[in-house]
């Protein structure tokens, strides 16, 4: 079963990997999630110019029911250069994400032109989406905003770079978001963050559970999936077909896995479930995935990739 893919002439053997924020803030959980004969790769926490502690705890919350999870993490992380220093001393044929979310534009810059000027030579998710720090709203929400960062970004940047986004809910703007990603040389594009500001409520107790922000916090698990795949099959549609797609949100099973690249993934990755479940969702969700394969009689996900069938 041929389970590959390539993003900007780098190989992927397998298409799973963490979600930016799952098993990845430091060193020996990337290593973890490397190790995996079922990952392709990792990506980091997506991290600042210096170390964050993150928000105030408890701050993750696994719904009881099965149904996902919410949190406010608050870009808990270990500063760009602890993530530089990982990345460049790593022995691994896996191509790796360095995930980075400033917290201004030039936060942003700063670090991708510490990025341009390095060794690194993966690539480079600049994410415009973390809906948990108090204060600064989603920038991919405000169009005007990140056609400029994009501007500004490729006027310097040449390695490999995509854009990690929130949901959008609104045909036109997919609509407008594909219009601006169109204009730049994006490697890729990964949908969906987890879905933000949700709210949860302790049952017994009427109380949120979550503290940061009124217990308002990013929702993911299979809460988000339909919303997750409506957004990798919605931008897939529109962008240039260069720039690849990576599906996140309401991964639990195979089946989400395949669904995803129905819509058109590229790659896969797993944020709730991997922290529920572990390191071993990987080889769960890569059998489940050949199972479905060979039941229907497919060799290679190039013969699934994007063929999602509508009623016509
Ligand atoms: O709160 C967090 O650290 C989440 C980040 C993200 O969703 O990008």
């Amino acid at each position: 079963m041929n389970l590959t893919a390539n993003i900007a002439g780098l190989n992927f053997n397998h298409i799973l990997l963490n979600a930016a924020g799952v098993m990845c803030q430091t060193s020996e959980e990337l290593d973890r999630v490397l190790a995996s004969e079922y990952t392709g790769s990792v990506v980091t926490k997506s991290s600042t110019p210096s170390l964050r502690p993150g928000n105030v705890s408890p701050r993750y919350y696994e719904l009881s029911n099965g149904l996902g999870t919410i949190n406010s993490m608050g870009l808990p992380n270990e500063g760009f250069d602890y993530y530089m220093d990982y990345v460049t001393k790593q022995q691994t044929d896996k191509p790796i994400f360095f995930s980075v979310a400033g917290l201004s534009k030039q936060d942003n810059l700063d670090m991708l032109h510490q990025l341009e000027q390095s060794d690194f030579d993966g690539l480079i998710e600049l994410n415009l989406s973390c809906p948990n720090v108090p204060g600064k709203p989603q920038t991919a929400y405000d169009f005007e905003t990140t056609h400029e960062i994009l501007t500004e970004v490729f006027s310097f940047f040449t390695k490999p770079l995509g854009v990690k986004l929130p949901p959008y809910f609104d045909i036109v703007h997919f609509d407008q978001i594909a219009k601006i990603l169109n204009q730049f040389p994006l490697a890729f594009v990964n949908a969906i963050n987890s879905i933000g500001n949700g709210l949860v409520i302790d049952e017994a107790t009427d109380t949120v559970v979550i503290k940061p922000k009124g217990g308002f916090g990013g929702v993911g698990g299979p809460l988000v999936k339909a919303t997750a795949l409506a957004n990798v099959r919605a931008l897939r549609q529109r962008l240039n077909p260069n720039i690849k797609m990576i599906g996140t949100g309401g991964v639990t099973t195979g089946r989400d896995v395949y669904e995803h690249i129905l819509c058109g993934a590229d790659l896969v990755e797993v944020g709730s479930q991997l922290a529920i479940e572990g390191v071993g969702v990987f080889e769960r969700l890569e059998n489940e995935l050949i199972t479905i394969l060979t039941e229907k009689g497919y060799s290679s996900l190039d013969e699934v990739r994007g063929q999602l069938k509508i009623i016509e």
